[in-house]
């Protein structure tokens, strides 16, 4: 462990809260992805956010609240659904898109009139928010368009050159971002596919809806391409797959559903079946696909689009879009 990655002790969160409130940035592990917190109320710490980050200023933050409570005080629409949602799925990985009336600053909402808030299922998240007094935003601890980080090692391999902190707190149990779901409108809309599935939502809102994978929703910071490794990807049919293979002259790392083999050059990454695990080792596997120094990355196609496969599905798609 590097000086930079601390284990979430007493002391330790002391310490970064300590930063936060200094107007530092901090490493938070969380049950999606790891973040990378500021202090939500201090302009210069969020613009070092989206500095470090590289992230367009039009791409709003997530505001992170350890309670519904803190969640209510931000937005004047706070309502009877909001309560319910969040009774049901806080903390966890939904967020939710509301309309601040002007109580969260532009530079955290890029000027937009509407703030995302979540309230994340990790302990040492919550210790921090409960212990800096006051929400925190966090987009994921990547550069901007790079794959998410679900590990404290992914943060230090993002960020090799800042003095940042990272807070240990294992891999993410989700390893998929939150679900983004704006109630700024009449009709619910996921504007991101993400942990808390379609149908878990129908439960609760029976009229949400959602854009086809794969296509563009007007919203911000839904650019096609993102999530994606440096190293070119193409999404195969699992009846597609030897074929390419075959045809494929430069070595290719094949992300298989399930046990392959291939003949060298081309490698394979052995991914599991279910949904949740999937999910899970993702952006691991893909971050190992750029290490294994292919040419190009075939993803087999994941056969589902419901449930959690909606999500991964999105986030192969935006993987596989090419460099602008
Ligand atoms: O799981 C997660 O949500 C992780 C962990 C760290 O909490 N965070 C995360 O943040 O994925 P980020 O910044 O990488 O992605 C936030 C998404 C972006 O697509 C952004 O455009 C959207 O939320 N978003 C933020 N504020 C918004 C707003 N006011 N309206 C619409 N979308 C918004
Ligand atoms: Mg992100």
């Amino acid at each position: 462990m590097t000086a930079r990655c601390l284990e979430p002790t007493s002391a330790n969160i002391a310490m970064a809260v300590e930063r936060l409130l200094q107007g530092e940035l901090v490493g938070m592990p969380t049950e999606t992805v790891y973040g990378l917190a500021a202090d939500s109320r201090n302009e210069e710490a969020v613009r070092q956010v989206f500095i470090t980050k590289g992230r367009p200023i039009d791409n709003p933050l997530i505001v992170h609240v350890a309670q519904p409570e803190q969640a209510r005080e931000l937005s004047p629409d706070w309502n009877a659904t909001c309560d319910r949602l969040a009774e049901r799925f806080w903390p966890g990985p939904l967020t939710l898109v509301l309309r601040h009336g002007g109580r969260v600053n532009d530079y955290v909402t890029s000027g937009h009139p509407t703030v995302a808030l979540r309230s994340p299922a990790h302990d040492t998240a919550l210790e921090l928010i409960r212990a800096a007094g006051r929400p925190l935003v966090a987009p994921s601890a990547n550069r901007s368009g790079q794959l998410s980080p679900t590990t404290a090692a992914h943060v230090l391999d993002e960020f090799p050159a800042e003095a940042f902190p990272v807070l240990d707190g294992g891999p993410c149990s989700h390893g998929i971002e939150s679900t983004v779901l704006a109630l700024s409108d009449d009709v619910p809309v996921v504007l991101r596919p993400g942990a808390v599935t379609l149908a878990e939502l129908r439960e609760e809102l029976p009229r949400v809806e959602v854009p086809v994978i794969g296509e563009q929703v007007a919203a911000p910071g839904t650019s096609l391409r993102h999530y994606a490794p440096n190293t070119p990807a193409i999404l195969v049919r699992t009846d597609e797959l030897d074929e390419q293979l075959a045809e494929t002259e430069v070595p290719a790392v094949v992300l298989s559903l399930g046990f392959r083999e291939a003949s060298l050059p081309h490698q394979v990454i052995e991914m599991p079946e279910r949904a949740a695990d999937y999910a899970r080792g993702l952006y691991a596997a893909l971050r190992r696909a750029d290490l294994l120094g292919g040419a190009v990355i075939m993803i087999e196609m994941p056969p589902l689009t419901d449930g959690l496969w909606r999500a991964v599905n999105d986030r192969l798609r935006r993987a596989c879009v090419e460099r602008a």
